[in-house]
């Protein structure tokens, strides 16, 4: 089977077996078959993903469908089936008026994605809005359900990254939202575009469009350039490291952290090192943002992998900083 279409980078890569999963149901019968207990890799909308080799297992494609809400005093309880859109369900927010989403618009790829890296922009992270999920175990084959602190969130890391990696199918995920839930603008960029629109007083619509725009402007659209937006994590280090950094780079770009730690703007060391805008071969570095490895065409997996290190090895010599991918790399 080829893996093309099932991921936002546009690689050719081929997987043994591949499944689509539109039910719960199937998800169980699945547990029996043989191809299963044996090597398996789940995919939502494959924005997070390089394949940097053909697959030598199954491929198991969440596409179950459906959105549901229910409103309890002040409180609208949202669950959406793994499969859907991750967008689609902001917009269904914002059409009900319903706060909490709306600054992350457009963020690619699906629902039952959004708690394993704890998709974040725009100053909101999905951990403040998450309530819980329902997966389902491959080592038991029964379904479980995960609670905001059993995720163990934190900037892009949930415990479906760390020891419970690739064991649980998220199936369904519920948002607990506020109905009288504050507008967040205070991301510089939101507030200058709202500006220019001369938006005074803005709506959850008004947020999610100034959103989306500026997310067109900066980030290629993975439906004509190959992508899967930040290819690594913003990295954080401590505050002694970023005192000394500071003083040979005055301009560093850096938001502080609690635990006297600074988070560093990978997409700045990223640019200081050269490579925005650069292209080697048909792998190329975004030009409007130096965080995004795109594959101008014809790029092979394991090329976009070879620049992220050339990258990352540019950025630990001048830097003494060491990027983490933030994309899976299989
Ligand atoms: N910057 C540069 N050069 C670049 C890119 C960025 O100097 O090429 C500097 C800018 O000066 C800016 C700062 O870095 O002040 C931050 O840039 P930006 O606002 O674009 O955000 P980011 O930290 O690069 C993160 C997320 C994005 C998210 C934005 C907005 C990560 C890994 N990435 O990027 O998420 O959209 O913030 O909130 O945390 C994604 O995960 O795929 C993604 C796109």
């Amino acid at each position: 089977v080829s893996l093309k279409k099932f991921n936002t980078f546009g690689i050719e890569a081929t997987a043994n077996k591949y499944v689509k999963i539109t039910s719960e149901t199937t998800l169980k019968e699945l547990f029996n078959d043989q191809a299963f207990q044996q090597k398996f890799f789940t995919l939502g909308g494959g924005s997070n993903v390089l394949f940097t080799r053909d697959y030598d297992g199954l491929i198991i494609h969440v596409a179950n469908k459906g959105i549901q809400h229910f409103i309890e005093g002040n409180q609208v309880f949202v669950t959406a089936a793994a499969g859907e859109v991750w967008n689609d369900l902001v917009w269904y927010c914002v059409k009900h008026n319903f706060p909490g989403m709306e600054n992350l618009a457009l963020i690619p790829g699906t629902v039952g994605a959004s708690p394993i890296q704890n998709i974040g922009a725009y100053g909101t992270e999905l951990m403040h809005i998450f309530y819980s999920c329902r997966a389902f175990d491959t080592q038991t084959g029964e379904y479980v359900t995960f609670t905001n602190e059993e995720c163990q969130f934190s900037y892009r890391d949930s415990i479906f990254k760390k020891e419970h990696k690739g064991r649980y199918i998220i199936c369904s995920v519920t948002y607990k939202l506020s109905l009288f839930g504050q507008i967040n603008t205070s991301y510089g960029a939101i507030e200058s575009e709202l500006e220019k629109r001369g938006i005074a007083d803005p709506n959850i619509r008004d947020v999610a469009e100034v959103v989306s725009h500026i997310r067109v402007e900066k980030l290629p659209d993975p439906s004509t350039i190959g992508n899967a937006g930040s290819f690594f994590k913003n990295p954080i280090i401590s505050k002694t490291q970023f005192i000394n950094l500071q003083a040979q780079h005055p301009d560093i770009v850096h938001y502080p952290m609690a635990n006297d730690q600074e988070k560093l703007a990978a997409g700045w060391l990223i640019e200081q090192c050269g490579w925005k805008g650069k292209a080697i071969g048909d792998v190329a570095v975004w030009k409007n943002q130096a965080l995004v490895l795109t594959n101008k065409g014809e790029a092979s997996g394991e090329q976009i992998y070879n620049v992220s290190s050339n990258i990352v090895d540019d950025v630990l010599g001048k830097f003494g900083v060491e990027l983490e991918r933030e994309v899976n790399i299989l």
